[in-house]
């Protein structure tokens, strides 16, 4: 068994968490499995119960763990890891990693006169846009919180389409003959707003990632829509390769 020891200068909590990382990390903790308690660890390290509180809410911090009021804590599943490089949907992300996606549509319509999104997505002065909010989900569990802007006169009609649980991208290839070939993306951290907590099952101010993206269609300059999604930060990663050349 690995110790915590006092001679160790990092702090007691931050071994005792780290140790616990590792066992959720390489497995001997599995997800959803009840990690010992504050007095179990006490016991069984040595250490008092507020160290053991401190590791354990910093872990729950990080997205390792999760609590359940009154049940104790959890090892949590882990994390989508989302590559950064690939203009792929939503639907397809979810599909090559085995799960199943969802859509539920949590508001839609028709704006117009916007001069931010008249700006973002190059559009006339006075065109319209399609708004498409939903809450996507990874077996039935929300991941996502997208707000997608889309110029109503590529897709005119979609307003009226029941999008639940269908792939955008896949309608606007389909229906629209729209085929899009490259993205802009940004990706910053943002806190959880009472609205994205409540409609994503997080509590308010936990760590979420926010990704804009603008795309483009084949010939590379027409911008036909603007998304706002808010990932879940216990749980994504983003992952980017980098060479050095
Ligand atoms: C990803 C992107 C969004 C895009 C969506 C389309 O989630 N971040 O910008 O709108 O995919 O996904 P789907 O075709 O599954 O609706």
């Amino acid at each position: 068994m690995k110790r915590i020891s006092e001679i160790n200068p990092l702090p007691l909590y931050y071994q005792l968490k780290e140790l616990l990382r590792e066992q959720i990390e390489c497995g001997a903790l599995k997800p959803n499995q009840p990690v010992p308690s504050e007095r179990e660890l006490g016991e069984k390290y040595n250490i008092s119960r507020m160290t053991a509180r401190h590791a354990l809410s910093q872990l729950e911090a990080e997205g390792f763990v999760y609590r359940k009021q009154g049940k104790g804590t959890f090892v949590a599943e882990p994390k989508i890891r989302q590559g950064l490089l690939k203009l792929t949907s939503f639907t397809e992300d979810m599909q090559s990693k085995g799960m199943k996606p969802g859509a539920k549509v949590v508001d839609m319509d028709v704006l117009s006169e916007d001069e931010e999104l008249e700006s973002k997505l190059g559009a006339s002065p006075g065109e319209q846009f399609v708004k498409i909010q939903r809450v996507r989900t990874a077996d039935g569990k929300p991941m996502a919180l997208e707000t997608s802007f889309l110029r109503r006169k590529f897709c005119p009609g979609i307003e009226e389409m029941d999008l639940n649980n269908r792939s955008l991208y896949k309608i606007l290839e389909e229906q629209y003959q729209i085929f899009f070939s490259r993205a802009e993306q940004t990706l910053e951290p943002k806190l959880a707003d009472e609205y994205e907590a409540q409609i994503l099952g997080v509590d308010k101010g936990k760590p979420m990632l926010l990704m804009e993206r603008t795309t483009f269609l084949e010939d590379s300059s027409t911008a036909i829509e603007y998304v706002r999604s808010v990932y879940r930060g216990d749980r994504y990663k983003f992952y980017i390769e980098l060479t050095r050349s």
